[in-house]
């Protein structure tokens, strides 16, 4: 399987149109270069901004396998890259009873469990790896990323060097809640993602929702922005848009009114503190905004 090449960022950004990702023009400048120059893409950004989505949607237009490693605190090599088959081994031993077994055949690559980083690496398809979430993971963990990503390629002590056949197309995120490395940082190419605009998020919208009524897009749209620029707990991502439209629209409704908004905002606001600062202060002002906005 050959990946997709692109030979304008104009080409990459309608590609990733065509499977359903809006990417901004600086979005699909620094994933256009994470292709030319093979090096690996931090996205960092809020929640909901489309991050992980983005390393999807790069899979889905290589088109390319996407391979996932979910970091979190206590990860390790074990479930990151590789770990040797036990139970097998065993069985191995026991069938081989009379016969001695050396070392060597008990470790050999048949007898070990690739997990995402060997996957990743040792694949002979075009891969997307995504190592969601880095700044869950502890230092440590970060810092033998950097040594796979500096070299593509994994020693596994009783067998050797895996070098990478192709590099895979790697894209990091993280929510920022540490700083990652400075070496870390240096190696990979960087885009912050913001919320986006009000005009984007519409047209976000109505790429995910389709058949959504417009008005109800730009309302919905225009509300959720009006939502960020409150001081709540957990800001509304690209996310709590997409699912709110869906709701409204699964509802039949064609434009925003206070009781709609009330009985719907639980798929918008998460913690009930947010709520509650809404439903008692803001909600009125943000829907008479949110019409004036549709026009
Ligand atoms: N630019 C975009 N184009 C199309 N869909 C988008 C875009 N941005 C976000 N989405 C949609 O919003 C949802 C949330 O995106 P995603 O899960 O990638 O966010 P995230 O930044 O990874 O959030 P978190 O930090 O919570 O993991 C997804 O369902 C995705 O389809
Ligand atoms: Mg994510």
């Amino acid at each position: 399987m050959t990946a997709r090449t692109f030979a304008t960022i104009d080409d990459l950004q309608a590609g990733l149109l065509d499977a359903s990702y809006l990417a901004d023009r600086g979005l699909a400048s620094v994933l256009f270069l994470a292709l030319k120059l093979e090096k690996p893409l931090l996205l960092e950004g809020e929640a909901g901004v489309g991050k992980t989505e983005a390393a999807k949607a790069m899979a889905r237009v290589l088109p390319a396998r996407l391979i996932r490693l979910q970091c979190y605190e206590g990860l390790d090599v074990a479930h990151a890259v590789y770990e040797w088959n036990y139970s097998r081994q065993l069985l191995h031993i026991r069938a081989a009873q009379e016969g001695t077994v050396s070392e060597e055949e008990l470790f050999g690559p048949e007898f070990l469990i690739r997990r995402p980083l060997l996957e990743a690496i040792e694949t002979d398809e075009p891969v997307v790896l995504l190592i969601d979430e880095i700044d869950r993971a502890d230092d440590e963990f970060e810092a033998f990323l950097l040594e796979v990503l500096s070299d593509f390629q994994i020693t596994v002590p009783e067998i050797g060097t895996i070098q990478a056949k192709r590099r895979p197309v790697v894209i990091l995120t993280s929510n920022r809640t540490r700083e990652l490395h400075d070496a870390l940082k240096r190696r990979a190419l960087f885009h912050w993602i913001d919320h986006p605009s009000l005009e984007r998020e519409v047209e976000i919208v109505r790429l995910r929702v389709p058949g959504v009524p417009e008005r109800l897009a730009l309302q919905a749209a225009a509300f959720v922005q009006g939502l960020r620029r409150l001081d709540l707990e957990k800001p509304p991502g690209v996310a709590e848009t997409i699912d709110w439209a869906q709701a409204l629209a699964a509802l039949g409704s064609h434009e925003l009114d206070p009781d709609l908004v009330e009985s719907t905002l639980g798929s918008v606001l998460k913690h009930h503190e947010d709520l509650q600062a809404v439903r008692d202060a803001a909600l009125a002002d943000l829907l008479e905004e949110a019409r004036v906005a549709a026009g």
